[in-house]
């Protein structure tokens, strides 16, 4: 525990934190569009994506707790930054001119990173946390979306997901020192296809479920 509590101590290793448990999300976030695309393909399709998932029994409760600890890990230090940050410069420059790389994905990380965590309890609410004995999983969804309500709500989210992503990507290649001029542009395109892929991606799937499922 000894090397945990001095990593968080540096601001650096407070940076790795973030960098690494924000990797995996970016892996999470994959792997869960990817699981998600099989909704194109009808109930069975995704009734049967979510079976073999659930198949996968204690494997799948593993990952659910290490997720639960890198969010965890990742809110806190991203509160303990933040807080940092504010008591570094308490008194605020009269003129807040944006200074160079600062874009609104950076400005808004923390407030971005909120509204995140509220969607994601909001979402386990709708989609995790409610009895299936008898229903299935595309029912359940397919509920959810015909309010036009949850439509607007999952891609008022996406489009915060997107914004969190696009910032997120490029700070991490910073903080783990990939940050040669060289490919810090390639960088920064490839975190802007990444979040467009995530927002279009995850956003497109309430529109289908209101116009064409
Ligand atoms: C329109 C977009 C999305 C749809 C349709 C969707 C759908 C679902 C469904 C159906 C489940 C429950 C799976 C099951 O229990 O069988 C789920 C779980 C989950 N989703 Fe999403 N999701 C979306 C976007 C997101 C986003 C953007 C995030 C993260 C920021 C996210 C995070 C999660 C998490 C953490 C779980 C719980 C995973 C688990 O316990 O195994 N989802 N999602």
């Amino acid at each position: 525990m000894n090397w945990l509590t001095n990593t968080l101590g540096t601001s650096i290793g407070k940076k790795l934190m973030m960098a690494v448990t924000g990797l995996s999300f970016i892996g999470f976030l994959t792997l869960h569009l990817a699981g998600n695309l099989s909704i194109y393909g009808g109930p069975e399709a995704f009734n049967a994506y979510a079976e073999k998932l659930h198949s996968l029994g204690p494997v799948l409760v593993a990952a659910e707790w290490i997720l639960l600890a890198l969010a965890l890990v990742h809110i806190a230090t991203g509160l303990l930054l933040f807080v940092q940050n504010l008591s570094a410069r308490p008194q605020r420059y009269r003129v807040n001119k944006s200074g160079g790389g600062r874009t609104i994905g950076s400005a808004t990380m923390p407030y971005t990173g909120l509204l995140i965590l509220l969607f994601v309890i909001f979402h386990l609410a709708n989609f995790s946390f409610v009895d299936k004995s008898h229903t299935t999983i595309f029912d359940v969804v397919s509920r959810a979306f015909a309010d036009p309500v949850y439509v607007a709500i999952y891609i008022a989210a996406m489009v915060v997901v997107a914004l969190h992503v696009s910032h997120g990507f490029w700070s991490l290649f910073q903080t783990l020192g990939l940050n040669h001029p060289k490919y810090m542009p390639a960088i920064t395109v490839v975190g802007t296809i990444l979040s467009l892929v995530f927002g279009i991606g995850f956003g497109f799937l309430p529109i289908y479920f209101s116009f064409f499922a």
